[in-house]
């Protein structure tokens, strides 16, 4: 039995287990994948101050999010294909979530149906919502979103055309997967993966086949969404999905100052520093970059998060301490699961949680509310 001890192992894990079409899916990033990399990297040059002879005996990792309550500053990004890394995976990671206190984020993109989640946990889960040209379709997603009792609307702005990755252009990627030889040779290899996986029927995009004309049922991802991923999105959409969803809204996938700017104009609640886990525009800066000046600019206006390249619980504290109320993570929840179901998304969650408390506590803090640029080595700022 292989020992767990951090997010790396979960991803090496999760690399021999799920099929390869899907485990690069998830660890690609657009063209050269240097934003991509440069978004953990860049995390990782962010050196702390070591503090010593300070009582740090009791901590508290306690925050909140849009005002709700949660256990640390993490929520689970949305991402597309979920359960395709393991069977039933939205329901699995968003079961890990709330046994966790921390956020879930469905994807419209998932395999499991908004429904589906919804019948099977306890407590509401966020929805995120991509504009797609059936602006019908859109309003239908999000009554559904309402009448499923999600507590927040996650608005992703920077797809609304596909950043090419490499991967998923040579692999064929297509949900489910497309019985040629090379990937029933790679089935053969994934034995548990193709046991639950049979076992399970959620195999399509469970918000959209059935609902949608013309959407089959094996999909190829890059045409479905060359054809129905609208790129005219505007501001103003942005006002009529707020009026239309009326309750708590969150913008994801701010990259800019000015861009930040008009989403705390728009009356959103939070906007996410994000560039898509570098899958998007490949050369943008890494999130990290980004962060500190879209704090100055919009500061207590609007709750401003951070996502892509968070990699352990010492990436989650460097956001917070340059200004991140919350963070949102994507790949390593996704490694825990391809790895061991739901046992891994927990396993993730407490990886970073132990992390982010034992390098608070070395830095001398007790209380992440309390986390700010003063515990970073030259307050946290990135030399060439
Ligand atoms: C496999 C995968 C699928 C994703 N699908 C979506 C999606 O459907 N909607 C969305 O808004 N973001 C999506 N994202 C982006 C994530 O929400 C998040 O911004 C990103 O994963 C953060 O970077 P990280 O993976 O380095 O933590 C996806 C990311 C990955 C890795």
């Amino acid at each position: 039995m292989t020992i767990i001890t951090d997010i790396e192992d979960l991803r090496v894990l999760h690399q021999k287990r799920a099929p390869r079409m899907f485990y690069d899916y998830c660890d690609s990033g657009a063209w050269t994948e240097r934003t991509y990399r440069s978004n953990s990297t860049d995390l990782q040059r962010i050196k702390f101050r070591q503090r010593v002879a300070v009582n740090i005996d009791q901590r508290s990792l306690a925050t909140t999010m849009l005002g709700q309550p949660v256990s640390m500053p993490v929520a689970l990004a949305p991402t597309g294909l979920t359960g395709m890394q393991w069977a039933d995976g939205e329901i699995l990671a968003a079961r890990a979530a709330e046994a966790f206190g921390i956020p879930f984020t469905l994807s419209t993109m998932s395999i499991c149906s908004i429904e589906d989640v919804a019948a099977r946990v306890t407590r509401p889960f966020w929805f995120q919502l991509y504009v797609l040209r059936d602006r019908e379709f859109i309003e239908r997603l999000i009554d559904r979103a309402r009448a499923a009792r999600c507590s927040a609307l996650v608005l992703t702005l920077d797809l609304t055309i596909l950043g090419q990755r490499h991967k998923d252009v040579k692999n064929g990627l297509s949900t489910p997967p497309r019985p040629t030889l090379a990937n029933l040779l790679n089935l053969l290899t994934k034995p548990r993966w193709c046991l639950n996986m049979l076992r399970t029927p959620r195999r399509h995009f469970g918000n959209i086949v059935g609902h949608v004309k013309g959407v089959a049922d094996t999909t190829s991802l890059a045409a479905w969404t060359a054809a129905q991923f609208d790129p005219t999105l505007n501001w103003s959409d942005v006002e009529w999905i707020k009026k239309r969803w009326g309750g708590p809204l969150i913008l994801k996938g701010v990259m800019d100052a000015e861009d930040a700017r008009h989403a705390a104009d728009s009356g959103a609640d939070a906007l996410v520093v994000s560039n898509h886990g570098g899958r998007q525009l490949d050369g943008a800066p890494s999130t990290i970059e980004a962060l500190p000046a879209i704090v100055d600019a919009v500061g207590p206006r609007i709750e401003v998060w951070f996502d892509s390249g968070i990699r352990s619980g010492q990436d989650v504290l460097r956001a917070v301490a340059l200004g991140a109320r919350a963070t949102m993570i994507g790949r390593a929840f996704l490694h825990g699961l391809g790895a061991l179901g739901e046992e891994g998304v927990t396993r993730c969650l407490q990886i970073i949680r132990k992390e982010l408390d034992v390098t608070m506590a070395f830095c001398g803090k007790t209380d992440i509310r309390d986390v700010d640029r003063s515990i970073l080595i030259d307050n946290g700022r990135l030399s060439a």
